[in-house]
């Protein structure tokens, strides 16, 4: 609890004073702690000798200890000259006041933190939250909608105490911060090899507050085009390890958006816990092979060392564990190799919906105000979409009443043990476990070589 406490406490002086001297404030005054380094290097902060209880001299010895006063001013605490009478020591230095602690504690490196985008989103939350009665909303009813990386942002944000009380509904469409793609693990070397491509003199040993002055000062359009330079492709693939410029997790703080995995997180149970509309759509990831030739050669490496299938959150190292799980991986979706029967995994999606499709039937892109030339059965899937979403955001039920326009559906939950979902189709249909037999393998492939503890899943 004190080490709690007294972690919380430096945080805020950290920034302000970059000297080796460390100033901290504890119940009984203020204290002086000093930076140091550790055999292996690493750097540490020092409180030593702090008293906790009142000197046990003259009519306090052999009496119940007491606990110390408060003091007025700087308790210096960077010396450490006090030995406790011992019987096997001889040194000159003991002496009977003696009850002191000493206090050693990591640097929590809070300088850049991340999670800024989300933090952005934090304080658009509480703009809506103050000023949308202006605009004849209610403040009370606020629902949070995303698709793709916003999906991801609305399950990041029920994550975030943060965020409490900012929203009482959610809405997340083909992703969530659970997804490998959403989370980054290596933002730091990211971070330092983005400012090496805006300057190629500058030291991966330099610190934080030299990499946020490079930042500060690179010309925006700079930061947006080197971002892009980052290496893709089979074996980095952000899809599988992660986008290089996404949440992360931070060290403790006062203004970390989230310290703990996401995987813990939903384990405990999530911190805001509002009702969640989620969703997939019927073939994610087909839109990749528009581009047939290089679906197909993507395909053939990975065929070529199904390792690279692994993502590092199921934490193997060794490339024949990588292996066996990539074997199982790719057993999920063929007996036999990826390029094998691409066109015939082609043709069994057609008619199948790819990652963000559905948004059409939500917004009108490219400024198609003729409904008329669209087809009249998306034409209807687009009133139902629009009716269940807005009723979700009104009501906390998508489907309040019986309804012609969505078939008299009434809209399923999720319970632990009945996984109903509704199959948006020409027809409305409640089913239950999407993606049944796939889910199930990935969550056997997970128990059988995935190494705990997951962020992502
Ligand atoms: C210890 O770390 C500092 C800063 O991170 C670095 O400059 C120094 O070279 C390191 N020393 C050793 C012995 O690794
Ligand atoms: C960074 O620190 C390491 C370890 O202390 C050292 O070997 C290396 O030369 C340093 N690199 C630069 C560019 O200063
Ligand atoms: C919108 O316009 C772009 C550019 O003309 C085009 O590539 C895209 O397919 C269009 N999208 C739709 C849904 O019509
Ligand atoms: C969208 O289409 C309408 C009707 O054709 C037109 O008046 C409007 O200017 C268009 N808007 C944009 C942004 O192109
Ligand atoms: C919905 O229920 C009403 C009243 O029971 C019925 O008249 C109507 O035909 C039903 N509509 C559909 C699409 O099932």
């Amino acid at each position: 609890m004190l080490t709690i406490k007294i972690l919380c406490g430096f945080i805020l002086t950290v920034s302000e004073v970059l000297s080796v001297e460390i100033f901290l404030n504890i119940p009984n005054g203020q204290i002086k702690g000093r930076q140091e380094v550790s055999a292996r290097n690493q750097t540490f902060y020092a409180f030593q000798q702090i008293p906790y209880g009142k000197p046990p001299i003259g009519k306090l010895r052999f009496r119940d200890p007491e606990p110390v006063d408060d003091w007025e001013g700087v308790f210096d605490a960077t010396v450490n000259d006090k030995v406790c009478y011992q019987i096997t020591s001889t040194s000159p230095l003991q002496t009977e006041d003696c009850l002191y602690v000493n206090v050693y504690t990591p640097v929590v490196n809070t300088v850049i933190p991340g999670n800024y985008g989300l933090k952005d989103q934090i304080l658009g939350l509480k703009w809506v939250k103050n000023n949308i009665k202006y605009f004849g909303g209610d403040p009370d009813k606020v629902t949070i909608f995303g698709l793709s990386a916003g999906a991801a942002s609305v399950t990041y944000l029920m994550m975030s105490k943060q965020s409490e009380g900012l929203y009482r509904g959610a809405i997340a469409e083909s992703g969530s911060a659970l997804t490998p793609w959403s989370y980054q693990r290596n933002h730091k070397e990211i971070a330092y090899k983005l400012a090496s491509f805006i300057d190629s003199n500058f030291s991966p040993n330099a610190t934080s507050e030299e990499l946020l002055e490079l930042l500060q000062n690179a010309p925006v359009n700079e930061i947006n085009t080197l971002a892009g330079e980052f290496p893709e492709g089979v074996g980095h693939e952000e899809l599988v390890q992660g986008y290089f410029f996404t949440p992360v997790i931070e060290p403790e703080h006062e203004n970390a958006f989230l310290t703990e995995r996401m995987y813990a997180v939903v384990e405990n149970g999530v911190p805001n816990k509002v009702p969640l509309v989620i969703g997939i759509c019927s073939e994610e990831q087909i839109g990749k092979a528009a581009d047939l030739e290089n679906f197909k050669i993507e395909m053939s490496q990975y065929d070529n060392d199904v390792a690279l299938l692994v993502n590092d959150n199921m934490h193997l190292t060794d490339h024949e564990s990588k292996t066996r799980a990539g074997e199982a991986i790719r057993k999920i979706y063929t007996d036999g190799l990826f390029v094998d029967d691409i066109g015939g995994a082609v043709r069994a999606s057609t008619g199948r919906v790819y990652h963000t499709e559905d948004k059409y039937y939500l917004w009108s892109i490219n400024n198609s105000s003729d409904l008329n030339s669209e087809d009249p059965k998306d034409i209807l899937t687009s009133e139902r979409y629009i009716t269940l979403f807005t009723d979700f955001a009104k009501t906390l039920n998508p489907t309040p009443q019986p309804s012609s326009l969505t078939q008299n559906l009434t809209w399923p939950k999720v319970t632990p043990d009945n996984f109903q979902f509704l199959n948006i189709d020409t027809d409305l249909e409640i089913q239950t476990n999407p993606k049944g037999k796939a889910y199930k393998d990935w969550v056997e492939v997970y128990e059988t070589f995935a190494v705990k503890p997951y962020d992502t899943f």
